[in-house]
């Protein structure tokens, strides 16, 4: 990714860390649909090690979300380019939404003990969490890109 930085007016090192984490929810979000996606019927264990595995990812994503809300880029995105201030409240709102799904998708796994119908349910839950967590931080990123890249020419 090519970014042009400021380095007076934001931290780098930061922002870089918080792209970083991005790419590490991919890895998680991969992991997850790779676990729910073995064609045989699910056991307590494969439950279980779906919902560590979910656990630890609403974790990961709780504190990767107070680090974006507390790092100050999207507000600094938006004194930089005043344009992109309804699209950053619109990234922000996604964050409380994201992890009430996760909890509901928990709730449902929960509850399933090893049926193959909540195992599914829970399935099509996450890929459509997935999606929903993919878009977020798509937008998220375009975000912070157009604030901060200050040598591209980005006139609507
Ligand atoms: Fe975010
Ligand atoms: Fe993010």
């Amino acid at each position: 990714m090519h970014m042009m930085y400021s380095p007076d007016r934001i931290d780098p090192v930061i922002l870089g860390h918080i792209l970083g984490q991005h790419r590490e929810l991919h890895a998680h979000l991969l992991a997850v649909r790779a676990a729910l996606a073995e064609d045989e019927p699910p056991d307590a264990q494969r439950v279980g090690a779906v919902r560590t595995m979910l656990t630890g990812l609403r974790d990961y994503l709780k504190a990767h979300f107070e680090q974006e809300e507390r790092g100050g880029f999207m507000e600094e995105s938006i004194a930089r380019m005043p344009r992109l201030s309804s699209a950053v409240q619109q990234v922000m709102a996604d964050h409380p939404s994201l992890l009430a799904e996760l909890d509901t998708l928990l709730e449902t796994l929960a509850m399933c003990d090893t049926s193959l119908e909540a195992w599914d349910e829970a399935t099509h839950g996450f890929a459509a969490f997935a999606d929903h967590l993919i878009a977020h931080e798509r937008n998220e990123n375009a975000v912070v890109q157009e604030g901060y890249n200050e040598d591209l020419d980005l006139a609507d």
